[in-house]
């Protein structure tokens, strides 16, 4: 019996149920078809295209354009994975831009939920979309898309009071209407405690073993990505033959928390 398809519902029972949500990135059809068989629960069209596809050094350059392209081809490889496209850099500057930016997401693309780096100033945006029914995860900690503003990419929340700040801009984005909140590079207690906090799933990337899921760009488990990659990632395509073993054998790290371990992990 196939599995029936992931929707918001299923991510919330597995928070309640204290089952780790595996994530991955996708471009493409096929690999979204590998991920899929894989078992994987959500997979997103990353912003990160535009280091890993097309060769930029950071995420700025991506357009609306570029995901709706990728969206659609990873649609149509997924049958039972929840499909969330990212908003590119610029492309939610304000409520009525963001609107009109997640439909293209969601008509064209074929996203169930889009994702936006958003912060105390993004309230006003997701209570928007939230209002006109539009799935939002939030992304807080290290936001790539502000790297020219933070000066690189780099662990966010290690003082008390950047740490402080964080949770409280993740509860007030749950109660603007936040389906999930996504932490990047942040120390383990900041996960942990956001996670606690929160009523609605938090992913994880850097983000320690406390939260409520793990994501991961694609590339970098299968051991694409050439030169120096973030401390988080782990190499899962050197014990296996095949890309489709890499990623089952993710989802079952994932799932049985031996990833991440300690070597993956901010304090
Ligand atoms: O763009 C992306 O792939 C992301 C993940 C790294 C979470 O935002």
């Amino acid at each position: 019996m196939p599995h029936p398809p992931v929707n918001v519902s299923t991510l919330r029972d597995m928070k309640g149920a204290g089952k780790p949500i595996a994530c991955l990135t996708a471009y493409d059809a096929s690999y979204a078809q590998l991920l899929d068989l894989a078992g994987v629960d959500l997979v997103l069209v990353g912003d990160s295209l535009g280091m890993v596809i097309q060769g930029h050094d950071t995420t700025v350059p991506v357009t609306v354009r570029d995901i709706v392209y990728h969206c659609r081809a990873v649609a149509r490889g997924l049958r039972r994975a929840f499909l969330v496209a990212d908003m590119p850099f610029m492309s939610y500057s304000n409520p009525s831009q963001a609107l009109d930016n997640a439909v293209r997401l969601m008509q064209e693309g074929g996203a169930m939920m889009i994702k936006l780096e958003g912060g105390d100033g993004q309230i006003e945006i997701v209570e928007h979309l939230a209002r006109h029914d539009i799935p939002v995860c939030a992304h807080l900690g290290l936001k790539p898309q502000s790297v020219h503003k933070i000066g690189g990419f780099r662990v966010q929340g290690r003082d008390a009071s950047q740490a402080e700040a964080m949770l409280s801009a993740a509860r007030r984005l749950q109660d603007a209407g936040s389906d999930i909140v996504l932490l990047e590079c942040v120390p383990n207690e900041v996960g942990a405690s956001i996670t606690g906090a929160l009523e609605v799933p938090v992913i994880g990337i850097g983000a320690g073993p406390g939260v409520d899921g793990q994501i991961l760009v694609l590339y970098d488990i299968l051991d694409i990505t050439q030169g120096r990659t973030p401390r988080f990632v782990r190499n899962f395509q050197q014990d296996h033959q095949s890309p489709l073993a890499a990623i089952e054998a993710y989802v079952q790290a994932v799932r049985d928390r031996s990833y991440p371990a300690p070597e993956h992990c901010f304090s």
